[in-house]
């Protein structure tokens, strides 16, 4: 992990929140390389989950949020981690995170066996919303994206006019305030969700969990995650939300242990009869042909863009030997990711950078890619350099402009370039006017 986190900082992934004034922690921000690659993330969970499908549609609700929609999902009153205090080192920790020796408690940081009882710790940002400061104007950061979209379900139902089974898919931040966040960003106090609610009928539920399950587990391993690091738990009933019939956690094999990348859950039909119960407001759905009327059910797979971030920079980190400029062997730092998930898709290099006609067809090239795809243009430092350096960051193309693509040596090769592939080393000559295509076709 440490290698990993010192790549992402020396690169430009993650950096530290307000890093400058000490950092706030279980905050993180995305530098130039990071956001690309959450996009990239984002982007392909939205083409599969919405674009591809004529049963989901999106929506982006608002964070701050209504605290009778919370009241009324449970969070209000129970979406809390019990919290101890280790009276020795004043450490607050998370039950769950003591250890214990020879059958008694000890805090994880100190050893210290003098800690308090566990107390129920609110894990929700509680805010104001206008100038009045009375119990009328609590507010809250949504501890999930979910809430918003079982509030608007009947208003997407109307506007689509949708039957069931179909769901309504959002990406966004959540608010936790973790009593210990760690690994990196793999526990923060704000990060993103990508949830899906699938409504269906009541005996459609456990089949839809399986399916959806299924559904998930071909995202990650389309996204470069190999399915021998994924697992899934199957969430036993005692530890189960009472109204879930079913509950999956897909895991992935991090450096620091099997942990949850996504749950993927049968929630019945218990968050629309809250809100119908709170808001006094009907949620029921009218099948026309059976003339039935009835609150849906869903299925809800809810990942987290943080964590898969962090599953797919963990899953791609490799080093291996790579001869040097001199044809001596040194170690390659370089970040296999899937080529659909890689910030930059290809390093363009003039091979001398004082050659002012190599730099041309550099740029000529940069200006044919750019409308397609990310593209990076590097003319510092010896090849073999610029090569490692994009290793590094994940790029899986490289295109070299030499003397052949100006047709010093040989006419037939004019207009010609190296490709060069990240994970092979391979190189292989491509006339310019075929990049487009060639790229498009390797990258998707
Ligand atoms: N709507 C259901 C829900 O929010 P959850 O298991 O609490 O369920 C879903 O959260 C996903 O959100 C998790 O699997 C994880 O990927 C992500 N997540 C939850 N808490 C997180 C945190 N503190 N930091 C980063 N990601 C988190």
């Amino acid at each position: 992990m440490e290698k990993i986190v010192s790549l992402c900082k020396r690169r430009g992934f993650i950096f530290q929140s307000s890093e400058i004034y000490g950092g706030l922690n279980g905050l993180w921000d995305y530098g130039p390389l990071g956001v690309e690659l959450k996009r990239n993330l984002k982007n392909y969970w939205w083409q599969v989950i919405v674009h591809e499908r004529d049963d989901v549609l999106g929506m982006d609700g608002s964070i701050l949020t209504h605290p009778a929609v919370l009241k009324a999902s449970g969070h209000v009153e129970g979406f809390s981690d019990p919290m101890i205090d280790c009276r020795t080192c004043k450490a607050h920790l998370r039950a769950d995170q003591l250890v214990e020796k020879k059958g008694v408690k000890q805090c994880p940081n100190c050893g210290g066996k003098d800690l308090t009882a566990p107390r129920q710790f609110n894990l929700m940002f509680e805010t104001r919303v206008g100038a009045t400061t009375d119990e009328s104007s609590i507010a809250y950061l949504r501890p999930e994206t979910a809430q918003s979209i079982f509030v608007q379900f009947k208003n997407v139902l109307e506007v689509s006019r949708k039957k069931l089974p179909f769901g309504i898919a959002q990406i966004g931040k959540a608010f936790r305030n973790e009593i210990n966040p760690r690994n990196f960003t793999f526990r923060s106090r704000e990060f993103e969700q990508m949830e899906l609610e699938y409504f269906c009928r009541p005996e459609q539920g456990m089949e839809l969990l399986e399916y959806w399950k299924e559904e998930r587990l071909r995202f990650y391993e389309n996204i470069g995650i190999q399915r021998s690091k994924l697992h899934v738990l199957t969430v036993p009933d005692e530890e189960r939300a009472f109204y879930s019939k079913g509950t999956y956690d897909i895991e992935y094999d991090f450096p620091f242990g099997r942990q949850e990348l996504e749950g993927v859950a049968y929630r019945t039909d218990y968050d629309l009869s809250q809100h119908q119960k709170g808001s006094g407001k009907s949620l029921e759905y009218f099948d026309e042909e059976t003339k039935q009327r009835f609150v849906p059910h869903v299925v809800e797979p809810s990942a987290g863009v943080d964590r898969t971030v962090l599953a797919l920079i963990c899953e791609a980190y490799s080093e291996d030997q790579a001869p040097d400029e001199k044809g001596k062997m040194e170690t390659r730092m370089v970040l296999r990711l899937h080529p659909r998930m890689a910030p930059v898709k290809c390093g363009v290099f003039p091979l001398l950078k004082n050659n002012p006609q190599l730099v041309a067809k550099a740029k000529e090239i940069l200006d044919l890619l750019r409308p397609h795809l990310v593209v990076f243009y590097d003319e510092s430092g010896a090849i073999g350099r610029r090569y490692r350096r994009q290793d590094e960051i994940g790029t899986p193309f490289g295109v070299t402009v030499d003397f052949e693509t100006l047709g010093e040596r040989d006419a037939a090769l004019r207009d010609t370039v190296t490709l060069r592939d990240r994970d092979s080393m391979k190189q292989e000559r491509v006339a310019i006017p075929d990049l487009p295509t060639v790229l498009r076709d390797r990258l998707s």
